[in-house]
């Protein structure tokens, strides 16, 4: 959360910095900021957006080839102008932008203040650059130095960069469990939380590790120290980013093209690792390991919000397609209940960012525990895909929607091949099974294009029809329950309509006493298996007046008897139903959200990238 941005070259700062900072909006936006050396350091931060910024800077001296920008998410103090970024040094010398938590803040403050520091904002990165102002001052050192040796004394999370008003001509970066990305162009550099400001500008970049400072200068200099003081020799690498999956396409949301890009998304991800003619799936990231995830006694998955789902989808796959005992973890909850872990286990991570704190502290606790750990991640080159020790990319592009949609079916994809590869190898499978699956996988792209095209404006009617609810209930049952949690996920978060996900049986323990003509009852109702049981669950809700909008699939004319609204979705094998049911709750969201007059893409007090705890 919180995105930073900062660019040193002989182009104008000003303006890359902000289109920076409108790339990395989805990491936070509750307030903005930036700092420009021109002669004289500027410094400009509003409450609100980077619009708020631009407006706020006009007619002001934005001039300089030296800039840093912030875009925030609060943690410590409130979102207004005093506690936005960047923060300032108490001689004015020194300013700092800041991505993380630095957890003794508070320590580190009060032995400041004994040492005569005044503090303006209740923010733990002003801290910092006091911090940093004292141990400069003391010795007299050179910008690069003090920063190093004050980040000894930091515990937390950070990512930042410093400008030194004394010493013009260079920017300094650090961090520490929060990503931090270097372009390195023709006589400039642009350091940022990930590579989206950086693509128009150099395609290669270096991935700052962790407890690493790096100096950039504007006579194009480069030099990369550990915090222990040794230099080191970056690897440059290239990114493959394309400056249009950057772009809305014609879209009004980046949500609604990341709805509609899914027939697309879903076929790349299986792109080259799948051949429905020949019947087999193979993953590059699997190859070497083989034998010890065929072996393995219980495989472990962690993740966060949408994430998880997609893993609570993988514990179905895995044990109904496998027959591997699974469980399924949040992982902020697992990393702090001393788990059971053993080097027999495989711990998968699932994340779209690849920098979510939580689940990279859970990944080093489980490779800590000596389990093989496989990464399921979007973001190429992201913390937790080199934390791991192997993994698959799932290469559905850059998803900028704070609501996850097309990461989720990429991701719910690679969980259906691992599952699929497996079956087969743990003898679960027979061949001519595991060939009718493949098969029947690789329709999925297709079978979803023709459900976006068919149910969108059936959707949509939908969506005016319940746009003023209060409350919603989302039932399924096994592969469709976690697509329950999904679709209720999605409509709180975008609609701010407070929504639940139930398993469909469990509805009778509680959720039934809330059913009115009032609550909107959507029903997962595509199951092959206990098909019986969730006709009785709709017909528990009807009788009770409640109103059931059915998912069901095509051709079923008795839950159409029964629903005031069904949504067909085309036929497939059972396992690969969450695939195309989530589709139409997507868009129900969606249409709802944009109905009431919310801000789709970055629906309020949420981030994309939450790299606190
Ligand atoms: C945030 C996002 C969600 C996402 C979750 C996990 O809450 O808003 O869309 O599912 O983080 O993120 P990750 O990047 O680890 O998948």
């Amino acid at each position: 959360m919180c995105g930073i941005v900062a660019y040193i070259g002989a182009q104008k700062a000003y303006p890359i910095v902000i289109k920076g900072l409108q790339r990395l909006e989805y990491r936070g936006y509750d307030s903005a900021g930036i700092a420009l050396q021109n002669g004289s350091l500027n410094v400009f931060k509003k409450k609100g957006k980077v619009a708020d910024l631009i407006e706020f800077t006009k007619g002001k001296n934005i001039n300089g080839n030296i800039g840093m920008g912030h875009t925030r998410w609060a943690t410590h103090g409130k979102p207004d102008d005093i506690n936005a970024h960047p923060h300032t040094s108490g001689n004015g010398r020194l300013v700092l932008i800041h991505n993380g938590i630095i957890e003794n803040y508070a320590l580190l403050k009060s032995s400041l203040t004994n040492l005569g520091h005044t503090f303006k904002s209740e923010t733990d990165t002003e801290v910092l650059v006091h911090l940093i102002e004292e141990v400069q001052q003391a010795e007299d050192l050179p910008l690069e130095e003090a920063v190093r040796q004050a980040l000894t004394q930091v515990h937390g999370a950070y990512a930042i960069v410093v400008m030194d008003s004394k010493d013009p001509h260079k920017l300094v970066a650090a961090r520490k469990s929060s990503p931090l990305v270097i372009g390195v162009g023709d006589n400039e550099f642009l350091i940022a939380s990930d590579a989206t400001p950086i693509v128009e500008h150099t395609k290669n970049v270096v991935y700052l590790n962790d407890e690493e400072v790096a100096t950039v200068t504007l006579d194009g200099e480069m030099l990369i120290k550990t915090l222990k003081n040794e230099v080191t020799n970056p690897a440059i690498h290239e990114i493959e980013l394309q400056i249009e999956q950057l772009e809305k396409g014609g879209y009004d949301y980046f949500m609604l093209k990341e709805i509609f890009e899914q027939p697309t998304t879903i076929a790349e991800c299986m792109r080259g690792r799948m051949d429905a003619d020949e019947g087999w799936v193979r993953l590059g990231g699997m190859a070497e390991h083989l034998k010890r995830m065929v072996n393995a006694q219980r495989m472990i998955i962690l993740g966060c919000g949408t994430s998880w789902h997609a893993g609570m989808i993988a514990e179905y796959l895995f044990e109904d397609l496998a027959r591997l005992p699974v469980e399924v973890e949040y992982a902020s909850e697992f990393r702090y209940r001393n788990p059971v872990v053993r080097d027999q286990d495989v711990v998968l991570a699932i994340s779209q960012s690849g920098e979510t704190a939580d689940t990279y502290a859970a990944l080093e606790l489980a490779k800590q525990h000596g389990a093989l750990t496989y990464g399921i991640v979007n973001v190429v080159g992201s913390s937790i895909a080199r934390l791991t020790d192997c993994g698959s990319y799932i290469h559905v592009g850059p998803e900028i929607g704070v609501a996850s949609t097309k990461a989720f079916t990429g991701q719910v994809t690679m969980l259906t091949m691992m599952a699929l590869i497996l079956g087969y190898e743990r003898g679960y499978l027979p061949k001519s099974k595991y060939q009718k699956l493949v098969q029947a996988l690789s329709l999925i792209p297709g079978k979803v294009d023709a459900l976006l095209k068919n149910c969108h404006q059936q959707v949509r009617y939908i969506a005016g029809e319940f746009k003023d609810a209060s409350n919603a209930l989302y039932l399924g049952r096994g592969y469709n329950f976690p697509v329950a949690l999904e679709g209720a996920l999605k409509l709180k978060e975008i609609s701010y309509i407070h929504a639940e996900g139930y398993p469909a049986a469990e509805m009778k323990h509680g959720p039934i006493a809330l059913i009115d003509e009032n609550m909107p009852v959507f029903v997962i109702a595509t199951n092959k298996s206990a098909y019986e049981k969730i006709v009785s669950n709709i017909q528990e809700v009807k009788a009770r007046k409640g109103v059931v909008i059915a998912v069901v699939t095509e051709g079923d004319e008795s839950i159409k008897q029964l629903a005031d609204h069904s949504i067909e979705i085309p036929e497939t094998e059972e396992p690969f139903t969450p695939l195309l049911s989530v589709v139409p709750l997507q868009l129900l969201a969606y249409h709802i959200a944009v109905m009431r007059g919310c801000n789709v893409d970055q629906p309020r007090n949420l981030a994309k990238s939450v790299t606190v705890e």
